[in-house]
């Protein structure tokens, strides 16, 4: 195992891909991050399966470590983010095993994450709804402010939960689900887009925004080739205007742009070699100022190591993509 130490780039380095990148944060010990969500001041919440801890990261910060916040105590990691009302988090976890790559039974839960005020780096965190039927509450997006939708990859189904009253149901077990790999929620109006890791598709549906229920099947909007077979389309952001997708390629170790209008896709950072992005696993837009910054978390390669036995900390790295 190759333990890195913190490295703070401070200037975007090109290569072979079109978009600069830069190191955020590098974990000096195997971490899996999982996934992220950016805060209204612009720093990062980065959640970690590899222990209950989500990390505060500030992008701008070049010597100071992140804050890592605990109280995820019913789980042994953590998966999905989302923000559900103004610098207030909703956070999944499982105690999903890497090594048997299963979650144990009966341990999904979703959080709150509550900061008491803008400037704080001090959540209070709390059990909003222990949900055992959800198999593994993986990628989640909110509906409304009670509300959210989640990712269940075992069961190829889209729960929606009731974060007040830990009501949940499942409003889709469509068919393009079905393949054990839905992962990656976002919403653009009534449009909820998922990513099918299993599949390596991109699809969409028309969801009734009051219920999270489909109105219509879900339909491809792509699909990664089948060249080289890695693993492809973990989750994914949406840009602000909702015309482009990025999926993350995770046994690629590269970032895709997916124009969602004609399902043409470019790589836009990373290479199947390349360490920099060593295994990502979601992506996120930045915010004060940074909109334009696309932000991915990777698994250092602890899951698919680069190269066949290369791996490093867990990564946070910034694409500048341009704000659309
Ligand atoms: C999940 O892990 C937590 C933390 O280690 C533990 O307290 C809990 O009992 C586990 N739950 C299940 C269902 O295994
Ligand atoms: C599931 O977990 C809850 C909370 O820890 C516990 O009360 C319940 O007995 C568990 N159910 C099963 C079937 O293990
Ligand atoms: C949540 O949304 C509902 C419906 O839009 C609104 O009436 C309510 O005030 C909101 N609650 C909070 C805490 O934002
Ligand atoms: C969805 O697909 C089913 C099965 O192919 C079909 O019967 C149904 O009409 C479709 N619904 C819509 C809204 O297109
Ligand atoms: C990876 O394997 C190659 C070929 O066997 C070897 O030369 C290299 O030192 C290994 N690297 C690490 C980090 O173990």
């Amino acid at each position: 195992m190759f333990l890195a130490l913190v490295v703070l780039n401070t200037l975007f380095t090109s290569c072979a891909a079109p978009f600069p990148t830069r190191l955020i944060y590098e974990t000096p010990n195997p971490t899996w991050f999982e996934n992220l969500a950016t805060r209204h001041d612009g720093s990062i919440l980065a959640t970690t399966v590899t222990a209950p801890t989500l990390y505060l990261v500030r992008p701008d910060s070049r010597k100071q470590s992140p804050k890592v916040i605990e109280g995820f105590n019913s789980n042994t990691g953590l998966l999905g983010i989302t923000e559900i009302t103004p610098d207030a988090f909703v956070v999944a976890g499982s105690n999903f095993s890497l090594t048997t790559q299963a979650p144990a039974p009966n341990s999904s839960y979703l959080y709150l994450v509550t900061f008491p005020s803008r400037n704080s780096e001090n959540p209070t965190v709390s059990v909003a709804a222990h949900i055992p039927n959800v198999a593994l509450p993986d990628g989640i997006v909110t509906l409304n402010n009670r509300t959210i939708l989640v990712a269940d990859p075992p069961n190829g189904a889209i729960w929606s939960v009731n974060i007040k009253t830990g009501a949940y149901s499942i409003v889709s077990s469509d068919p393009l689900l079905k393949g054990t790999g839905v992962d990656g929620l976002k919403l653009h109006d009534d449009k909820l887009y998922f990513t099918d890791t299993s599949e390596r598709l991109l699809g969409r549906f028309a969801i009734d925004l009051k219920t999270g229920i489909p109105v219509d099947n879900a339909s491809v909007v792509a699909r990664y080739p089948d060249d080289p077979p890695v693993v492809a389309y973990d989750d994914f952001a949406l840009s602000r205007d909702g015309k482009f997708a990025y999926p993350v390629i995770a046994g690629g170790n590269s970032v895709t742009q997916v124009n969602v209008l004609t399902g043409k896709q470019v790589t836009i950072a990373g290479e199947l070699n390349d360490i920099t992005t060593a295994q990502p696993t979601s992506a996120a837009f930045g915010r004060n100022g940074d909109e334009g910054i696309l932000y991915v978390t990777t698994a250092g390669g602890l899951g698919i190591p680069v190269n066949g036995n290369e791996t490093v900390g867990g990564q946070i790295v910034a694409i500048r993509v341009g704000a659309h």
